[in-house]
Parts: structure tokens; C-alpha cells; sequence
């Protein structure tokens, strides 16, 4: 429970830095809400209005509205009891000083409010379309949508044989600087022997030769910078992560889930995984990262619009604190996650690249236009990474999402990595979902070796698309460069 104790005053000094004094007059007009009963007991033989048929929402507020939750909905016309003792609320952290945090309010009829965020405040609750309607008008609401069901789009198992994995230690030899290159500017390479493919990929020029090596052994070679990304903090949203898996070290903390306080692990296996490319010693892109796990996936890797941005938010939030702690370098938020649009899921990013967050997102696998598919999609709008998969010939992985909307292309089929069922072991999976980290780690290590870009995404966008190695991505029809940490050029 020590990693609970930690997170909890994370976000409880979130909280404080964003509390202001309440407004001091209020000009919102009341609500009109319907009789609730409809939505207490669904079991009720009574039809529900179909003209006005009650769906749940995510509401956020506005900026400037600062008061306490309870004055707010009591504005609204809401009658509403938080209560005291939520175990089945659907945050896990108390972290509730006065107005932020997650808390349950209760409505007279039985139903209730959750609210979540610290840097940005927020809702969710189910009502009746008019009173969705009415409250979108009111000046206190930034935002108000359904919420809806979001995955990560794992790609089968079936299409490929995942081959036993030899439990030998990581084999890293230096290597002087001048050996490797000449472009290099600081520290020193080191050559780690018996990489996954992925990461030989990401430090060499050209698409990996097998030489008679399983795509999926540990018989791959990863030239990488020595110092790897050293005190970044990324931000894993995503299932959770396997905190004891040795491959960690003891880098990795959980610090949110959206599934209740005893749920903050990784009961999946997807975040362990994706966590694994990031920053553990054999698997990983940048070895010496602190990870942080952001719960807003459930067991089945399924999540809804209302805990991926409650995951992003308490990402923000935890940024948000650490930029004023002397030990801060950059952080990187790592998001292997996709769905349907959100305006809340928007506004989140859009804060994120404000407070100089490097975020990473993956196109997703269905093999359409990536336009579709978001958050990554916004990469038209915002500056932050989506990411295509490719396989080991340098072709677009057959489920990749494709288009102008992905702006890098990273290794993303039979991808070894860390697993979550015990402390040890691994497991190949494929995925967009598995891409993404990778990029996520050579930012980890260009913040790093670039101090001016710590805090700047879209300077470190250009910069790692300047890195990238230039080359036909067979089957893609945009972003023709493929993932590259620039050490070997
Ligand atoms: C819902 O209605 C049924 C049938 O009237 C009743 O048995 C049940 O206790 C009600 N449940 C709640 C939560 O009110
Ligand atoms: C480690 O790699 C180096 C360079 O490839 C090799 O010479 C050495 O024998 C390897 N050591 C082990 C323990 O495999
Ligand atoms: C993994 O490590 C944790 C902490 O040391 C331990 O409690 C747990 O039993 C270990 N899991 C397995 C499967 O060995």
C-alpha cells in the first residue's frame, strides 16, 4: 500500500495548488429538473419518455467556476448528500479537500454524481436528455457528452507462434562514443545484446535482417544512449502496470485507478506490457524512466470516455506538481488507448501541451484512416504523436490505421515485453498499442539530451521526426519514416 500512500498525497497537492476563493455572486440560472425516479429503479414497469430518454454523461466545468461541488449542484437544482462512505465509488483516491477530487454525491432518489479531476473538474452522471440540454447552456459548463465504451483494440494472438523466450540476463556492453558516432553529442552508448527486435529497429538504419534470429527471441542488438531517459517521468494510461515485475527495477509506481482504490494493479496484462517497451531493463526503449501507472482500463481492457479522462486528468494533475520539484526533467504521457472523439479527451491534450507534456498516443488497428479514431486523431490539431505500427520488413502491421493523422511509424508486431501474471516473465503481443511506448521512450530520451525541449512538444515532435530514418513504409500512405533514438547517425 506504499505506492497508495504516495499517490495520494500526489494528487492531494494537486488539489491544493488549484484551490481559489469561490465566486462571490452567482448569476447561473437554475436548472429544471425532471422527477428522477426513472432512472432509481430501472426495474420499474414504467416505459422511460422516449422523447426524452436518460443516457450518462461527462460534464466539465467551466475554468473559472471554483466553488465547492455541493453549491454548484445545489445551483443547478440537484438536491444532493455526498456521501461519506463510497466503496463502490468509481475513483479510487480521496484525495477531496474541499471541491476536488473524486467524490460521490448522492441524489434524493437513490442515484448519485461522481465528480473527478483537480487541474480540470469534472462529472459524470446519468440524466434525461432535457436536462442535458438545459445544462450544456448554462455558463458554468465548459462541456457536456454521452459517455461512451473505449479499448485498445488488441490484435488477436491467433496470427503468429509466440516462441519460448531464454531467461538470460540483459547483456550490455559500452561502447565509446566515437565507435558509434560522430552526430552525438553528450554521453556514452551502450550496445545491449539480446533486445527484442523492436528496439534493434529503433537504433539501426535499415529494417532488421533476420539472419536466421526468431522475430520473436532475445537475439537483437539496441544501441542506446547510457544515461536512457534518466528521472523522465511517463505516464503509463492504460490497464495498470505489475510494479514488482523485476524488469522495473523499482521504477514503476501506480498513482491512479478509476476502478476503486483496490484496484491498483494491473489485472490485464495490456499495461504491463506497453509499460515494458517504455522502461524496463530488457524490453524497454528508455531503462532508466520512472513510470507511473494511470488505472483507467478494467480487467477486461475496456474503459469509457469518463476513465480515460479521468486517467489523463490525474496524468495533468500529477505533472501539474511535479514541474515544481527540483528533481523534475520532462514528462511524457503514454497512451495506447482509442475510441470515438471527446471534447473532454480534447481539452484534456490541449492543457497537456500548455504545461510542456510530451504525450504519445497510438493510431489504433483497424486499418482505416487514423482520422477516425482518437484522441490520436487530434495530431491535426495538437501537438502530440500517433503512431502507426509496422512489422519486421518495415511494412505498415496489416491492422495499423493509416493517414494523415499519423505522424510517426514505430515497430508494432510480435513485440516482446514484460507480463503481468508474476514477477518474471514475458509475452509477445502486437498492436499500434505496442508502437506507441517505443516513441514514448525516445522522447524520454530526447528530453534528456535536449534541456530546450524538455518542456516544448512541439519542438520535440519536429525534432523526433527529424531523427526518424526516412523510408517507404510499405502499405502506409503518410508518415514514411520509421522510429529512430539517433544514436547511429
Ligand atoms: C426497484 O423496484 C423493484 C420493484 O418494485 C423493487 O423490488 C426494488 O427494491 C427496487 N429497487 C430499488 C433500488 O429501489
Ligand atoms: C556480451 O556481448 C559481447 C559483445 O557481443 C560478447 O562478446 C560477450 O560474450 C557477451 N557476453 C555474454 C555473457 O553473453
Ligand atoms: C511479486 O512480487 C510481490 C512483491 O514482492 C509479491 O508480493 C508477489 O507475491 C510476487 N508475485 C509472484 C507471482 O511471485
Amino acid at each position: 500500500m506504499k505506492s497508495f500512500i504516495i499517490s495520494t498525497s500526489l494528487l492531494l497537492a494537486a488539489v491544493s495548488s488549484t484551490l481559489a476563493a469561490p465566486l462571490s455572486n452567482s448569476r447561473i440560472p437554475k436548472l429544471r429538473v425532471r422527477p428522477r425516479s426513472l432512472l432509481a429503479n430501472a426495474t420499474l414497469p414504467i416505459a422511460e419518455d422516449p422523447n426524452d430518454p436518460s443516457a450518462k454523461y461527462i460534464v466539465v466545468l467551466a475554468d473559472d467556476e471554483k466553488r465547492k461541488w455541493a453549491d454548484v449542484f445545489d445551483e443547478m437544482g440537484f438536491n444532493t448528500n455526498e456521501l461519506k462512505d463510497h466503496k463502490d465509488g468509481f475513483y479510487a483516491f480521496g484525495a477531496s479537500s474541499d471541491d476536488h477530487g473524486f467524490r460521490t454525491f448522492a441524489l434524493e432518489d437513490g442515484t448519485s454524481i461522481q465528480t473527478f479531476g483537480t487541474a480540470m473538474r469534472a462529472f459524470t452522471m446519468t440524466m434525461f436528455q432535457s436536462e442535458a440540454e438545459g445544462m450544456k447552456e448554462l455558463p458554468n459548463i465548459a462541456v457536456l457528452e454521452k459517455d461512451f465504451p473505449v479499448g485498445t483494440g488488441l490484435v488477436e494472438e491467433s496470427s503468429y507462434e509466440v516462441a519460448s523466450i531464454p531467461d538470460e540476463p540483459v547483456n550490455i556492453t559500452e561502447y565509446s562514443v566515437s565507435g558509434l558516432d560522430k552526430r552525438q553529442q553528450q554521453g556514452q552508448v551502450v550496445q545491449q545484446n539480446g533486445a527484442p527486435w523492436n528496439l534493434e529497429r529503433i537504433s539501426e538504419t535499415r529494417a532488421v535482417s533476420l539472419r536466421g534470429r526468431g522475430v520473436t527471441q532475445l537475439a537483437f542488438n539496441y544501441a542506446v544512449d547510457s544515461n536512457g531517459g534518466t528521472g523522465v517521468d511517463v505516464y503509463m494510461v492504460d490497464t495498470g502496470i505489475n510494479v514488482n515485475h523485476v524488469e522495473f527495477g523499482g521504477r514503476a509506481k501506480m498513482i491512479f485507478s478509476a476502478f476503486g482504490q483496490n484496484n491498483l494493479r494491473d489485472d490485464h496484462f495490456h499495461g504491463t506490457h506497453t509499460a515494458g517497451t517504455v522502461g524496463s531493463r530488457r524490453y524497454g526503449v528508455a531503462k532508466n524512466v520512472n513510470l507511473f501507472g494511470i488505472k483507467a482500463l478494467d480487467s477486461n481492457n475496456r474503459g469509457t470516455g469518463a476513465s480515460i479522462v479521468a486517467g489523463m486528468e490525474a496524468a495533468l494533475a500529477a505533472h501539474l506538481r511535479r514541474v515544481r520539484e527540483p528533481n523534475f526533467i520532462g514528462s511524457v504521457m503514454s497512451m495506447s488507448i482509442g475510441g470515438g472523439g471527446s471534447q473532454a479527451q480534447f481539452n484534456v491534450l490541449q492543457r497537456m501541451a500548455q504545461a510542456g507534456m510530451h504525450v504519445s498516443i497510438s493510431a489504433m488497428n483497424d486499418n482505416k484512416d487514423a482520422c477516425s479514431a482518437f484522441p490520436g486523431g487530434y495530431s491535426r490539431q495538437l501537438p502530440i504523436f500517433n503512431v502507426g505500427a509496422t512489422d519486421p520488413s518495415d511494412g505498415k502491421a496489416s491492422f495499423s490505421n493509416f493517414g494523415p493523422c499519423v505522424n510517426i511509424h514505430a515497430p508494432g508486431t510480435n513485440i516482446l515485453s514484460t507480463n503481468s501474471k508474476d514477477n518474471q516473465s514475458s509475452r509477445v503481443l502486437q498492436g499500434t498499442s505496442m508502437a506507441c511506448p517505443a516513441v514514448s521512450g525516445v522522447i524520454a530520451l530526447e528530453i534528456v539530451k535536449n534541456p530546450n525541449l524538455r518542456r516544448d512538444p512541439r519542438a520535440m515532435i519536429q525534432h523526433i521526426q527529424s531523427l526518424a530514418i526516412r523510408t517507404q513504409i510499405r502499405g502506409a500512405n503518410s508518415a514514411q519514416i520509421m522510429l529512430n533514438n539517433g544514436v547511429k547517425r
